[in-house]
């Protein structure tokens, strides 16, 4: 769960530089025009790229946590891209203006863990390598799991592999497109991992569904996924009330809308973002009623405490939902 009570800060950068880091995957590193610092982050944030196409995309930090004169995200090009990284890969130039957020973390590190176990497939290496150099920083001990097609397909592969050497810790690249290559087995990975290990998983969908089914039995606190991409669909059953409780104001969520939908056609302001329940920035306080969550970021604890909910997927299984809003 993020922090609710803020809403959502923009800030001018400019694309400072544009780097290959493997087939598809660019870094596209952000600064603010006049040199200043940008806010801190913690190992695990994303920012929110406004892009000149009316999109909003959310992806996730690569670079140190500590560094404040840039922000540095990797863009895979995806085939079936919605609009979003194709626009940064084929529209934006360096030099160019780009409106973001300032970063939010909804994977954060439990730096006290006594031991840390980090899972990567493809393009979700990008909060995992971000995450183990705050390790290596901490001088904790951690292992990387990093699966990708091929050694070319790796991206950051030769920082990784020496921030590995250099910190003292293990680094297994798995490559599945290799002859003989094979899956990463993460039930048996994870069946060896010490019970007071923390994991942490970020791929593709069918991965994040082998980590969660392989981690079922652990301490809820001590397994964390990022997911990119929704695994549910929206709510959008509708025949419910939305009460505004800062103003009163009562919306009525018809069938085929969200929340977001719904208050957004009544003129109301509320923040959000990725629209997909993966990025935190609609999660909004719940005063009562019953939501029905979709999203893919509150843990089931916090499902069932119901005490937050993202309007921009979740509904409600209470014929009146009051929102702090
Ligand atoms: S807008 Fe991203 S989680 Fe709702």
């Amino acid at each position: 769960m993020s922090d609710t009570s803020n809403p959502i800060q923009k800030i001018e950068t400019r694309l400072q530089a544009i780097t290959w880091e493997a087939p598809g995957i660019h870094s596209f590193e952000l600064r603010r025009p006049d040199g200043g610092a940008l806010p801190v982050f913690t190992a695990g944030a994303h920012i929110d790229l406004y892009l000149g196409n009316g999109m909003v995309r959310s992806y996730s930090l690569v670079n140190a946590q500590g560094e404040t004169h840039r922000y540095i995200v990797g863009v895979n090009r995806d085939v079936a891209s919605r609009g979003g990284s194709r626009y940064l890969h084929d529209t934006l130039k360096v030099g160019d203006s780009l409106t973001i957020s300032a970063p939010r973390n909804n994977f954060p590190l439990n730096e006290s863990a006594p031991h840390s176990v980090f899972i990567a497939g493809g393009i979700g290496v990008t909060p995992m390598y971000c995450m183990v150099q705050r390790m290596a920083a901490l001088k904790a001990s951690w292992q990387l799991f990093y699966s990708s097609r091929t050694p070319q397909h790796a991206a950051y592969r030769e920082g990784i592999e020496a921030l590995g050497k250099a910190a003292g810790q293990q680094v297994v690249f798995n490559y599945d497109q290799v002859p003989g290559g094979k899956m990463l087995d993460l039930k048996a990975l994870i069946a060896g991992m010490a019970p007071s290990a923390h994991l942490y998983c970020c791929g593709p969908l069918p991965m994040l569904a082998a980590f969660e089914e392989a981690c079922k039995g652990r301490a809820e606190e001590t397994v964390h996924v990022e997911y990119f991409s929704a695994r549910e669909a929206a709510a959008t059953g509708g025949g419910f009330n939305v009460v505004l409780a800062r103003s009163g104001k009562k919306v009525f969520v018809a069938e085929g809308k969200t929340i977001l939908d719904a208050l957004l056609d009544a003129g109301e302001n509320a923040p959000f973002s990725c629209m997909e329940g993966v990025c935190g920035s609609c999660e909004t306080k719940v005063v009562s009623g019953t939501p029905d969550h979709r999203d893919m970021i509150l843990t089931d604890s916090e499902r069932k405490a119901g005490k937050t909910m993202m309007i921009c997927c979740s509904g409600s299984k209470s014929a009146e939902l009051v929102l702090d809003l």
